[in-house]
């Protein structure tokens, strides 16, 4: 019954509870090794607004046996944990997080956090409350080294202040890569200094469809909004404090009107166009057959590449219909020239010169499960989200590396009708018939927030919690450490932090509805419009 009494999320690997608990005060120290000050100060300013103690900050004194403190070290032969692994030791006297890198030190901040009084979250000070932590051994590393959260800001723009937000949330739930899907059909969000309009024209729209994909309502309402080149220096260096790794995602060839809009040349027809209003899949895409359409792509990537440490940068390559590149001449002149016998075919083609420039620069290439094919370079990283599992098993099979986010379990954009809690809590990555010394190949999961139908703060939270707390604990909990209703008794403190944290979530009656409300609810799915 005690194991129960701790309620991080995710659920490490091996807690043991001891009766006892350490109480903070305002003369505990902060004990840690000088490479680890960062995270010494990051925990410092954690405790500190809700607390309102100043704690001292300072390098290791006695080793392990300073009395009121919380001591923070490395330990590189701490067998077994991995490099993102930690322990997690309390006792009366002092708190000692030990990690096997610096990584793993904050993971541990990250469960001592969570074993605090959920007030801890609070912005200013509670009165009158006692800030103790239990007792206990904690041993912990996650599963998958992939554990991510997809935002899109094309859709609906969301700015710096709920990206941050996000990070911290993410960071909260030991998450590690923000995927960024950064330009849509809707709007292009990212300042290219070589293509101004982009911008300019790019990213604003001047209404926007309300009420589901076959609606012909309008909010009548331009929507806008982009991200400076300051602006995302800015959120790549405050995710890389918290240890998570930003991957951009420019969706090409299609998913690009917006781009198509400011610069209708790099069409097959030529234009004109405006920002889409309107949701769904859109004919036009970029034209194959010029190759000015490869030099406009890679000057952004160079520019994207410029401002995105990140080894990998995701070039989209979902739903691209064939239509235009039937019609046009000179997507038919290339394939001609080339020797390719179908449009399905000069999307690898595409696919394949984007793929090489981005090598060339020595970054990896990662896209949607729609650009896999027999060529397709093995180091390039696919994500899967719907269509074809078994050409995936395949790629697994043969050693290529995948995040899986499967749009029935993951997509936070679903109804809970559709998508319950429980269905992403139950979510397993690794498919079944991957023989087990292949299982490394799937690097983890994503839970993306597409947001078509997202354009309030409310409808984000909604949408987002607690299912993206469910795939946190799909991502690094072990599978045979999994539980639905240790979950659910977990959860009541998260949604109690993410209250006070001021992020909106959806209530207990709504995310898990009995099967008689979900059978209803497929027939009035439209009152909740999903985007599929
Ligand atoms: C996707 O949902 N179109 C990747
Ligand atoms: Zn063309």
């Amino acid at each position: 019954m005690r194991l129960e009494m701790s309620s991080i999320i995710p659920k490490p690997v091996k807690i043991v509870e001891n009766p006892d608990k350490f109480t903070l005060t305002k003369t505990t120290a902060i004990e840690a090794e000088p490479a680890l000050s960062d995270i010494a100060n990051y925990l410092k300013n954690l405790l500190h607004p809700a607390t309102g103690f100043d704690l001292q900050v300072k390098g290791i004194s006695k080793g392990d046996t300073t009395s009121n403190a919380i001591i923070l070290k490395t330990n590189a032969n701490l067998d077994g944990l991995g490099t993102e692994g930690y322990i997690l030791k309390v006792n009366q006297e002092r708190i000692i997080v030990e990690g096997v890198e610096t990584v793993g030190v904050f993971y541990g901040v990250q469960s001592l956090r969570q074993l605090l009084p959920v007030e801890i979250e609070s912005a200013s000070i509670v009165k009158d409350n006692e800030w103790s932590v239990p007792c206990v051994e904690i041993e912990d590393y996650p599963r998958f080294r992939w554990r991510g959260f997809m935002l899109d800001v094309g859709r609906h723009f969301f700015a710096k202040d709920v990206v941050k937000k996000m990070l911290d949330l993410m960071a909260l739930h030991k998450m590690n890569v923000f995927h960024w899907h950064l330009t849509e059909d809707q709007g292009w969000r990212i300042e290219i200094k070589k293509y101004p309009k982009l911008i300019e024209i790019g990213s604003k729209r001047k209404e926007t469809q309300l009420g589901g994909l076959l609606s012909k309502e309008f909010d009548g309402k331009p929507h806008e909004g982009f991200f400076t080149q300051e602006d995302i220096k800015e959120i790549v260096s405050f995710a890389t404090e918290r240890f998570i790794k930003v991957v951009p995602e420019i969706d090409m060839p299609g998913h690009i009107m917006s781009a198509l809009a400011s610069y209708p040349e790099l069409s097959c027809s030529g234009g004109p166009f405006e920002v889409s209003t309107r949701f769904g899949i859109k004919k036009d895409v970029c034209c194959v057959g010029k190759e000015s359409t490869f030099e406009f792509l890679e000057n952004i990537l160079e520019e994207v590449m410029d401002l995105f440490p990140s080894q990998i940068i995701h070039l989209g390559g979902d739903e691209v219909p064939k239509a235009r590149w039937k019609e046009c001449p000179e997507c038919q002149a290339r394939m001609n020239s080339e020797g390719i016998e179908d449009e399905k075919k000069l999307q690898d083609y595409f696919t394949n010169r984007i793929v090489n420039y981005i090598s060339s620069r020595g970054r990896i290439a990662m896209g949607w499960n729609q650009v896999l094919s027999d060529t397709l370079k093995e180091n390039v990283i696919g994500q899967f989200w719907m269509f074809n599992k078994k050409e995936v098993l395949e790629h697994l099979k043969k050693g290529r590396k995948m995040v899986m986010s499967d749009y029935f379990h993951t997509y936070l954009d679903y109804s809970y009708i559709m998508t319950p809690l429980r269905k992403t809590y139950l979510y397993e990555p690794v498919p079944k018939k991957l023989e087990k010394e292949k299982h490394a190949n799937v690097l983890g999961i994503e839970t993306p927030l597409w947001t078509e139908w997202v354009e309030t703060m409310k409808r984000f939270g909604w949408q987002t919690f607690p299912r993206f707390t469910a795939g946190a604990e799909v991502g690094w909990t072990p599978k045979r450490g999994k539980n639905f209703k240790s979950f659910k008794k977990r959860l009541d403190f998260m949604l109690t932090r993410l209250d006070i944290l001021g992020m909106y979530h959806a209530q207990k009656n709504e995310f898990n509805p009995r099967y008689l409300k979900r059978f209803i609810g497929l027939f009035y799915r439209h009152k909740r419009p999903t985007y599929y």
